[in-house]
């Protein structure tokens, strides 16, 4: 048995607001995972970390784009994230970090000082283009030019769009700067480290077969691994020649920063120390450490849409690899997600399709997005996700199964029998068989990270609810006057509430609450071991307000107008 679990999230770019893809390919389901381990370990057991990956090119560009300074843009979206990851209920713990922090470069600075002491950083100069009006080399995508495969006009330095070649800025013909279409551009001589991948590749290829197989990583993560296993990528440089990110430790670059994947993962360690301050050994339990340094003791889980795989699997434990004597946790589970789409085509901030996140909030509360992204999660396949799929399954799944099952016992009881809990009366029967069997299933989905799964055995056990209350008729018993069934039955389905409180919470925290709260106390939603009867006779309860909202055609046809591009 592990005592300690580590969760983290991929973090996301700080230079724009989530949509509901970035969402559930790996922020969402990382928060159900980690609300279910709590529940089912302890939360003292459970890190959940994420924050924003506040360096790298892409936010240099975008603070261009904006006219503000990088450090203002940064601060902006990640005030932003947090604000609607906190909508969405997200439980990080020690909130969203960021890797903009001084833990962060004191840790980068360490892990550059490790990996060129143990002779993992060479120096190589290369021809690099500048750029003599900006006075500043340009990174591969702040140059564009056409593409001397296929002749598109805006080809970017590290890939054309248009027919997917990969490039290097010097094949552009016609080069310009991307944002101001200078062309003012001369290639010069500079230094840059890189990394020797090469000296720790048969290392990390051994760690990941043997920890792929393990711990059972998906087939398409597992598949996507050994593809890049089996690539020649050539040794990856590290230093940018950027005004914004890390700056580089080492004497002679002084102008330079380090590449934001050479830190961002470290991002989960540093945000981790804010969260946790004081390291085991010196301060005792519940630092960071315990599962940074935890070893076998801590069971590792990461969450990061496909396009992250290569970094995560075979570039981050690389470098773990490399820090030899840093003796860090690597991963043990690796989620990665696939894409979702948004009514047939890809979800794009350039093209305007698809739905952001503090645009999703604005229509349905936590909850339905929760639920419905979960029950659509991109876990085999890339998914297509619309509104008429959203609308259903809120309807169907949570307002339908769920929201009228606990509206229609509280109600019925209230009218008949008032406030109080009625009795139960042995002999009556009891749905325990069959909720044992979904739960036992659920749990073992979860621990696996099979959200489809478990969300379906959720759906069954609502389902048994709702048989059961349309096979027992409490309704007609009180009509024919046999109170003590009819108080038996509605007995029965408020110990069936108080069950769908707990195994509900990591998927929909907010109805969870509410199921909770019907019993007017603030109970424990630890994890069930078995359905149980936790609810005494007599126990007074509140009827609720409703759970959930149907969905309505008019806010479908207004949903559709705002964002579905005709
Ligand atoms: N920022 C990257 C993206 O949005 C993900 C970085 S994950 C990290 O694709 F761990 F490296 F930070
Ligand atoms: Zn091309």
């Amino acid at each position: 048995m592990k005592n300690k679990y580590l969760i983290t999230s991929a973090l996301p770019y700080v230079n724009n607001i989530p949509h509901i893809g970035n969402f559930v390919g790996s922020v969402l389901p990382a928060d159900v995972y980690a609300r279910f381990m709590r529940a089912r370990h302890g939360a003292e057991k459970v890190l959940f970390v994420c924050g924003a990956d506040a360096h790298g090119s892409p936010v240099v560009i975008s603070a261009k784009k904006e006219g503000i300074p990088v450090e203002e843009l940064a601060n902006k979206y990640h005030s932003l994230h947090a604000k609607v990851f906190q909508e969405f209920e997200i439980s990080f713990d020690g909130g969203y970090g960021t890797t903009h922090s001084e833990l962060q470069t004191k840790l980068v600075h360490e892990l550059f000082s490790a990996l060129d002491r143990n002779g993992f950083v060479e120096e190589k100069t290369t021809m690099q283009p500048y750029s003599v009006d900006d006075d500043m080399f340009l990174a591969d995508r702040q140059i564009e030019g056409t593409c001397p495969k296929c002749g598109y006009e805006k080809a970017r330095g590290d890939q054309c769009d248009k027919c997917s070649e990969l490039l290097d800025p010097t094949d552009l013909i016609k080069p310009y700067v991307a944002d101001t279409g200078g062309k003012n551009i001369e290639m010069r001589e500079t230094k840059n480290l890189f990394y020797r991948m090469d000296l720790v590749k048969d290392d990390v290829k051994k760690w990941v077969m043997d920890t792929a197989e393990k711990n059972k990583w998906s087939a398409s993560a597992f598949n996507a691994t050994k593809k890049y296993l089996a690539e020649d990528v050539p040794n990856p440089s590290i230093t940018r020649d950027l005004p914004w990110g890390i700056p580089v430790n080492k004497p002679g670059y002084e102008n330079k920063v380090f590449y934001v994947w050479f830190d961002a993962p470290w991002g989960y360690v540093s945000i981790s120390q804010a969260a946790k301050p004081g390291r085991a050994e010196a301060d005792g339990e519940g630092g960071w450490a315990d599962w940074w340094h935890g070893g076998d003791d801590c069971h590792y889980t990461q969450f990061m849409g496909k396009d992250n795989i290569k970094f995560h699997a075979l570039f981050f434990p690389g470098q773990e690899i490399a820090w030899a004597d840093g003796n860090w946790k690597k991963v043990d589970l690796l989620k990665g997600l696939n894409f979702l789409n948004f009514e047939g085509a890809k979800i794009s901030k350039s093209t305007g399709n698809g739905i952001f996140l503090d645009q999703a909030i604005l229509d349905a509360p936590a909850d339905a997005w929760r639920y419905a992204l979960m029950a659509s999660a991109p876990e085999t396949d890339d998914t297509d996700f619309t509104i008429r799929r959203f609308a259903d399954i809120v309807n169907k799944d949570l307002n339908g199964m769920l929201g009228n099952f606990v509206s229609r016992v509280c109600k019925l009881c209230e009218k008949n029998f008032g406030n109080n809990v009625p009795a139960f009366k042995k002999g009556f029967e009891t749905p325990t068989r069959k909720m044992d069997g979904h739960l036992s299933e659920l749990t073992a989905a979860l621990d696996a990270c099979e959200f489809r799964k478990a969300v379906e055995r959720l759906r069954s056990m609502w389902a048994v609810a709702n048989e059961y209350m349309t096979e027992q008729a409490p309704w007609t018993l009180v009509k024919d006057g046999d109170m003590d069934a009819a108080g038996a039955v509605l007995n029965e389905c408020f110990q069936m509430i108080d069950f769908f409180a707990r195994v509900s919470a990591p998927f929909i925290p907010g109805a969870a609450a509410k199921m909770r709260d019907i019993f007017g106390n603030s109970r424990d939603l630890s994890w069930p071991v078995k359905y149980e009867w936790r609810i005494q006779d007599g126990k007074p309860f509140v009827v609720p307000e409703n759970l959930f909202e149907r969905i309505d055609e008019d806010k479908i046809a207004e949903m559709t107008a705002k964002y579905v591009k005709k």
